[in-house]
This record gives C-alpha cells, sequence and structure tokens, in this order.
C-alpha cells in the first residue's frame, strides 16, 4: 500500500517577514511571504511595527498559502511555527496563531528552532538539487547570526563557532546605511557591486580565535574611513559607491569563507552547505562554490527563495519532527533565544 502523504502547514514570524507554506512530504506547494516595508524609513527593524505588521498580515498570508496549496485545513496532519530566536513581539504572533489553529482543528503543534530551519531547507525537494549527506558542515549567515554549524542529523547539530558581536547581515546592513542606503541594504550592496573593483579599497579585516567571527571592527574602519573621505570629497560614496560597496563585499565573504576554510581543513566534511539570508549574496555564493571545487567536497546553495526567511524551511523541519513525533503542546511559547536542539 502507498505511504499516506504528509502536509505540514508552516508558519513563520521570527523578525520583518510574515511568511505560511504548506510541504506536501518534501515538496513545497505554496510559500508566501509578506515582507514590512514599514523599517526602511528608520534604517533598521522596529519590534513593535514589526508585530503591529505580523498581526495584520498573518491571516491573509495564511489563507492565501492554504488556497495556492489547493489544499484544504483538514487535509493538514501539523502546524508548525517557529518558536526562535527572533523578535519576542513577533514571534509571539506566530505562536498564538499556530496555537490557536491547531487547538481549533485538533492537529498537532511543531515548535521549529529557526536556525535550524535554515539549514534544513536544503532537504526541500527541488529539481536538479542534491540534498546534503550527514554529516555536513553548513555555514548560516543571516541578520541575527553567523554560525558554522557541523550537522550530524536532523536535530543533532553542534555549534563551532558564532559570531563575537555583529552578524554578517549585520555588517551588511550597518555598513550600508553609513552608505546612506535604505534598509535591508545587504541586497544593495550586492546589487551595486557588481560593477565594481573589488580591489580598490582594502578594509582590515579582524584576528578572532577558533571559528569565531566578528565584524564589528571592519564596521568601524569603514566608518572611520569614509568620514575622513567625505570630509575632503562630499560627494565621495555617490562617485564611488560600485566600488566602495564591492571592496566591502569582499572583505566580508573574505573573512567568512577563511574560517570556513579552517573548519573544512578541520572537520574534513564531504559535503558543505550555505544558509540564512546572506546566502542570497552573489559573491558568496561564487566563493562558496570555489571552496567546494577547491577541496573537491560538494556544495550546497539554497534557492534564492529559501535563502531570506521563509516558511518553506519551517515547513521541512516540521515534517521531520512530526516524523520524529517531536510534538509541542499547549503551554508552548517562543523564545527570543534558543539554543540548538539535538
Ligand atoms: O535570514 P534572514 O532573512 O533573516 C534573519 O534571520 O536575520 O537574513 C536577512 C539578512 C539581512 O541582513 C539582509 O541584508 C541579508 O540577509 N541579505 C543580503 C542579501 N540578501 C539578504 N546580504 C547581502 N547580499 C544579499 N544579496
Ligand atoms: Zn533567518
Amino acid at each position: 500500500m502507498a505511504e499516506k502523504d504528509t502536509f505540514i502547514l508552516a508558519i513563520e514570524s521570527s523578525c520583518d517577514d510574515t511568511s505560511a507554506a504548506i510541504c506536501k512530504n518534501d515538496t513545497i506547494l505554496s510559500n508566501i511571504v509578506a515582507g514590512q516595508k514599514v523599517h526602511a524609513q528608520y534604517g533598521g527593524v522596529v519590534p513593535e511595527l514589526a508585530s503591529r505588521a505580523h498581526m495584520k498580515n498573518i491571516l491573509p498570508v495564511v489563507d492565501v498559502a492554504v488556497k495556492e496549496a489547493g489544499i484544504t485545513l483538514d487535509q493538514i496532519d501539523a502546524i508548525a511555527c517557529t518558536k526562535g530566536p527572533g523578535l519576542l513581539g513577533s514571534l509571539l504572533v506566530g505562536v498564538s496563531f499556530a496555537k490557536s489553529l491547531a487547538l481549533a482543528l485538533n492537529k498537532p503543534l511543531l515548535d521549529v528552532n529557526h536556525m535550524q530551519a535554515h539549514i534544513l531547507a536544503h532537504f526541500i525537494q527541488e529539481e536538479g538539487k542534491e540534498k546534503p549527506q550527514f554529516p555536513f558542515l553548513s555555514l548560516t549567515v543571516s541578520g541575527g547570526h553567523t554560525q558554522l554549524v557541523w550537522v550530524k542529523d536532523y536535530f543533532e547539530m553542534d555549534l563551532l563557532g558564532s559570531t563575537l558581536d555583529d552578524a554578517a547581515g549585520e555588517a551588511f546592513d550597518k555598513i550600508a546605511k553609513l552608505m546612506g542606503f535604505p534598509y535591508p541594504g545587504g541586497p544593495l550592496i550586492d546589487k551595486y557591486g557588481k560593477d565594481g573593483d573589488p580591489n580598490r579599497f582594502r578594509f582590515s579585516k579582524p584576528r578572532v580565535d577558533d571559528l569565531n567571527f566578528s565584524f564589528s571592527g571592519l564596521k568601524t574602519s569603514v566608518m572611520n574611513f569614509l568620514n575622513a573621505e567625505t570630509q575632503k570629497n562630499p560627494n565621495f560614496v555617490e562617485e564611488n559607491k560600485s566600488d566602495l560597496c564591492a571592496s566591502v563585499q569582499k572583505t566580508i565573504v573574505e573573512i567568512l569563507c577563511d574560517k570556513l576554510a579552517t573548519a573544512i581543513e578541520r572537520f574534513e566534511p564531504q559535503d558543505i552547505a550555505l544558509a540564512g539570508g546572506v546566502s542570497a549574496n552573489s559573491a558568496l555564493r561564487s566563493a562558496f562554490s570555489e571552496l567546494g571545487i577547491q577541496y573537491k567536497i560538494r556544495s550546497h546553495i539554497p534557492a534564492f527563495e529559501f535563502c531570506t526567511d521563509n516558511a518553506a524551511m519551517i515547513a521541512i523541519t516540521g515534517k521531520y519532527m512530526l516524523e520524529r513525533k517531536m510534538i509541542a503542546d499547549q503551554s508552548l511559547s517562543a523564545s527570543a533565544r534558543i539554543a540548538f536542539r539535538s
């Protein structure tokens, strides 16, 4: 007899994107993301405005996800939501919504770790994409985290190193802000840097022990450099935008890839995986593939739609949790900070 299909409805609300997705086994049937433009004018995410926008968006986003998937609510096997880490007020909206829906529909509830989900997005079934084989090394780079993770199994992950200060995405966004770009500036640095000379400006790289990272020194050195140059020429940034973006991007990518290379040499994985919002960065994607070629190992890069925050990655993680009966109860709450579950 054919095995029964598993349908998961997933909700992601950890930061400034409200997202809902439906998966059928390993395949994503719908993945709806409502961004929040309101933060651009403030140069960063304003937590209270984010919570309010989630409240407004969550019902229509879930409704569209269900309709687009072409299923009915009674076909769903479980409801997954992001428990953390993230902004508490934002998380609480998704968790409360998921709890209410699970109670109303009498379905199991699954509480997903956002950082694990970024990594497990690699297990979404996609045409022509090979899934990583355990154990593998993940470089997870987002707006809030920068982590090197040794992934032994779906829910057995060891944190090898992380940032001591700013995350990689935060570094992109803060440096972009110094150059006068709106939030989030990371994708704009990528865009403007495409025609620039990455070797035109040199910025200092940190010296940090082990497999940890640091980005706040880079931010300060770019700030000091821009202050000095704009005193001489107020149009300095505008006139050198492409070269500045390409040079900053090259420095961030080198900081990430230098540590990744150290971890590859130490742990000798056969597979490496890139995860998190910054994995959308074009320079990082090509440097990451290059490392795979250099070390003769398989490199896995997520599709663009699964790089930045999305509920598809929550759905696939929920599917593996349901299989393992890792079910939450109605006492579930959100956590702004959580360690890896193993
Ligand atoms: O994973 P994510 O969507 O949210 C968090 O969990 O934090 O990551 C968002 C981060 C932001 O800092 C954004 O600027 C960065 O990812 N990002 C990029 C690019 N696309 C998104 N940074 C550099 N280049 C990009 N193309
Ligand atoms: Zn994220």
